[in-house]
């Protein structure tokens, strides 16, 4: 069935009709379409624009409808334009001309509208609650590990030696941001636009307020033109779960080098790595490097709508219809990455020893040793010299600074005395440092303190 043959003196093109439909991906969101159909018919009863007897037929007909494809029994089929059209023409198979009356006040711009943010608004829900388990996963490892010493980097060149602790909380941070945004999100895309009808309302007395609240919706948007053609909240939501897919990507990126075989600080669980088909020894990282490689795809939907609602005059145009596919797809990515990444990340081994020989060779100590000829009264850039003179004879004798005798400590400078290497031990330079935000062990049972609370509200 069309929804608007009326005007028309031929058929379709086929071509034209493939081209044009969108039942395809929209059936995605029958179950919010037939929500937000009985809403409307329920606000167009208590109006008086629909009797009550017609409401319950146009009401018990949409249920039975959205219960019959949920148990397979009403299979959607590509004949129809779009869900809207499939539901409404099989609501008036069902029930007779009273379905004929469901549309009324309505077009399927504000439909779709709806539709489509009653659809993203649970999708905004289920990510924030897989970043939600993300973020316990990290927590339980931050706990366990605030003694795990391994080295920080800078330019991927070993820098300062911190805990495992710190570096999962570095990720912590950018997930909490991100579940922000989500929120941010959700407060600001939840109200109904139903309602408004084409694009300049409608002359029937709705109650668009009713239907809202009937939707669990805020309230209704304020302006109909804006409200069949915002796709801002969809804008907003890829970006958010670009940045997302940059974290998940960063953190990937870092898993990948630390479970190569130079490095060796994790070992990637066998449930969550892949063979070669040649090479019998090789585990790969597979999972990171895919969720690493599906970011340019989650990218791509934002890029793609930006560009495809630039330009848009108001108020709807059919350009709108390319929000879905892409955003489906995003949406269905991320939730795959971050399900799958918190799967690896926890049944991943942190490999500690290896991690710990790694942050005591390479120099991380060497800013503590500057510093503590800073505290014995020489100038911080005398001191910067000096322990590079310390680091230049380590590199030609093959050792650590820990290694290094007193005397030839104090052959370069005299004010070393026996507590450097007290000074200088990993345990100190990490423990010491106890600001807030910092590595220490104080510093970060603050941190973490807080993190509880956080999840435990939030
Ligand atoms: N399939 C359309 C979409 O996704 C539904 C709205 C159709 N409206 C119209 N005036 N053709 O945007």
């Amino acid at each position: 069935m069309k929804l608007w043959g009326g005007r028309f003196t031929k058929e379709t093109n086929q071509l034209v009709h493939n081209f044009n439909a969108s039942i395809g991906f929209d059936q995605k969101f029958y179950k919010q379409d037939i929500r937000g159909s009985i809403a409307h018919v329920t606000m167009l009863a208590k109006q008086g624009i629909l009797t009550n007897e017609e409401k319950k037929a146009i009401v018990a007909g949409l249920e039975g409808i959205a219960k019959d494809i949920e148990n397979g029994t009403l299979v959607i089929d590509g004949t129809h334009e779009d869900i809207h059209s499939f539901v409404e023409a099989h609501l008036i198979s069902r029930i007779g001309d009273t379905g004929k009356k469901l549309h009324t006040g309505r077009s399927r711009n504000d439909q779709v509208a709806l539709d489509m943010k009653l659809y993203t608004r649970d999708e905004v829900l289920a990510v924030d609650e897989l970043l939600k388990t993300l973020l316990e996963e990290l927590l339980t490892i931050m706990k366990n590990n605030l003694d795990t010493y391994m080295p920080g980097f800078t330019h991927l060149q070993k820098a300062q030696p911190i805990t495992l602790a710190h570096h999962m909380g570095a990720y912590f941070e950018m997930f909490r941001r991100d579940r922000s945004r989500l929120h941010d999100i959700y407060e600001r895309m939840n109200y109904s636009p139903i309602g408004s009808g084409a694009l300049a309302g409608t002359t029937y007395p709705l109650d668009r307020e009713y239907t809202a609240q009937l939707l669990d919706f805020y309230g209704a948007t304020l302006n109909s033109m804006d409200s069949v053609s915002d796709r801002d909240y969809l804008i907003e939501f890829l970006s958010a779960m670009s940045t997302i897919m940059m974290h998940l990507s960063r953190f990937c990126e870092e898993i990948i080098i630390w479970n190569s075989n130079e490095y060796q600080f994790v070992e990637i669980d066998d449930a969550y790595s892949t063979g070669s088909s040649i090479m019998p020894q090789k585990k790969n990282p597979d999972i990171a490097e895919l969720v690493r490689g599906k970011t340019g795809r989650v990218y791509g939907a934002l890029v793609s709508l930006l560009t495809t609602m630039k330009s848009l005059p108001l108020a709807y145009n059919k350009d709108m219809q390319e929000d879905k596919e892409l955003t489906f797809d995003a949406i269905d990515t991320v939730k795959g990455c971050i399900a799958l990444f918190t799967g690896m990340l926890s049944t991943m081994e942190f490999k500690k020893d290896n991690m710990n020989k790694s942050a005591r060779n390479g120099f991380t100590n060497a800013t503590d040793a500057a510093d503590y000829l800073v505290n014995h009264g020489v100038p911080f850039r005398d001191a910067h010299g000096i322990v590079g003179q310390l680091v230049l004879f380590c590199i030609e004798k093959n050792i650590a600074l820990d290694d290094m005798t007193l005397e030839e400590y104090q052959a370069i400078s005299p004010v070393f005395e026996e507590d450097i290497y007290e000074a200088i031990s990993m345990e100190t330079c990490v423990q010491k440092r106890n600001t807030i935000g910092a590595p220490g062990q104080e510093a970060m049972k603050q941190v973490i303190a807080q993190a509880e609370t956080y999840l435990k509200e939030n």
